[in-house]
């Protein structure tokens, strides 16, 4: 393929990302990308989607997808199918781009390693090529950067105040015993990870770890790899809070530096922002993130400096573009398949990210603090 090929891809999973970020871009990328097929276990969805974006082709399976000669999937199903999706795919040669977390299990994940061959496999980690992450990269390599803490903190309210205006399809007929096998996949992952049945505080947590914390911990090892602090880091802390819905993790940095990652999950205030503060010696950088579902609107760098004087302070704020991080992910896979660019969001990285975040899962399960009655 040259890197100005058309790429014949198909969407596996129309639901919230699949229909507020995939199914818009590889539409709109079409120069890019010939948006051949959606598959979707549910009727309604499938058809919906197909309709708005002009698909000639709505199926139920992967597998009639898969039928229909494509180069590449994005995967965007709930995250205990990804594994047998992904293996599907590569089993009939086509690229993959995934969404995180790659999958439940690091067994998982290996097997996917195994399989890969001479496929691009991408990981839906569009925060890697959100540009202000790219621009943060940049400065944080500019000089010899001497990093004390790195902080990482999400505020978030689940998508609703974000999605609710895109007209979001959903459809109440996925086949039951799809609906029950994913629980189950979700179940024996928690399972898998604790060595024990999870009480429902451990399960949500696990998915916070996992579904939402991910990102967070992706875009901290891109971060601290960009600055030659490459993992595994030593876990110095791990909580989980407020019945699983909040977690967090702490890693030690090299020359007694730290740092510290925390998801919280509150729907009552629909307000989202994610925030990472990187305080160097000489420099704090900053980077605001907005909910991902919005388009066009930039996250924030803000560099704060000495100016050479007791008090004086340069500060700047960097506008990289209005570029989307979900579009410039899709773009990134094309350009991996057209022409072998190196993938940023790798199988590798997934892993080590995965590996992190059950650690932390399990250790903040045994720091629990006992909270029955008397027990306090
Ligand atoms: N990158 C991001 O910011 C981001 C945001 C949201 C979700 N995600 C990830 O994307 C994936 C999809 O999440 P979502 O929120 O869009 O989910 P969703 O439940 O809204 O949609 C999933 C879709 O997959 C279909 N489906 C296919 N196989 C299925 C199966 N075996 N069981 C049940 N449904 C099946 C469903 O019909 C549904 O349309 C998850 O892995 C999630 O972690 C990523």
């Amino acid at each position: 393929m040259t890197g100005s090929a058309r790429v014949r891809v198909g969407l596996f999973g129309a639901g919230l990302v699949g229909q507020a970020a995939h199914a818009p871009t590889l539409w709109d990328e079409r120069e890019r990308f010939d948006f051949v097929v959606v598959a979707d276990p549910s009727a309604t969805v499938r058809q919906a989607v197909a309709s708005r974006y002009s698909i000639p082709n709505a199926v139920a399976t992967l597998e009639e997808a898969l039928a229909l000669d494509l180069d590449a999937v994005v995967i965007a199903v709930p995250d205990p199918a990804h594994r047998a999706a992904v293996l599907t795919a590569l089993a009939a040669g086509v690229h993959v781009f995934c969404e995180k977390p790659l999958a439940v299990t690091v067994a998982e994940v290996d097997e996917i390693l195994a399989a890969r061959g001479d496929r691009v496999v991408q990981v839906g980690y569009m925060k890697l090529h959100d540009p202000a992450t790219e621009m943060m990269v940049e400065r944080l390599r500019d000089g010899q950067v001497d990093l004390v803490h790195l902080s990482v903190e999400v505020s978030d309210p689940d998508q609703a105040p974000f999605v609710d205006h895109l007209g979001l399809v959903t459809g109440r007929d996925v086949p039951p015993e799809l609906v029950r096998d994913t629980r189950a996949g979700a179940a024996a992952a928690v399972r898998d990870a604790l060595g024990v049945d999870p009480d429902r505080a451990e399960a949500r947590a696990f998915e916070a770890f996992l579904g939402s914390l991910v990102h967070d911990v992706s875009l901290a090892h891109h971060l601290l790899g960009s600055l030659g602090i490459d993992g595994p880091l030593t876990l110095a802390a791990a909580a989980m809070f407020d019945e699983g819905r909040g977690v967090s993790l702490d890693w030690l940095l090299p020359a007694d530096g730290r740092a510290h990652l925390e998801h919280l999950n509150l729907p009552g205030v629909p307000f989202y922002r994610e925030r990472v503060t990187a305080y160097c010696r000489d420099r704090i950088l900053e980077l605001t993130f907005p909910s991902p579902y919005l388009r066009h609107f930039p996250t924030r760098l803000v560099e704060r400096r000495p100016d050479g004087t007791v008090a004086g302070l340069e500060t700047t704020e960097h506008r990289a573009s209005y570029e989307e991080a979900f579009r410039n992910e899709l773009r990134a896979f094309h350009d991996s398949i057209t022409t072998g660019a190196p993938v940023r969001a790798t199988v590798e990285a997934a892993r080590a990210d995965l590996l992190a975040l059950i650690d932390a899962f399990r250790l903040a399960s045994r720091g629990r603090p006992a909270t029955g009655p008397g027990e306090a």
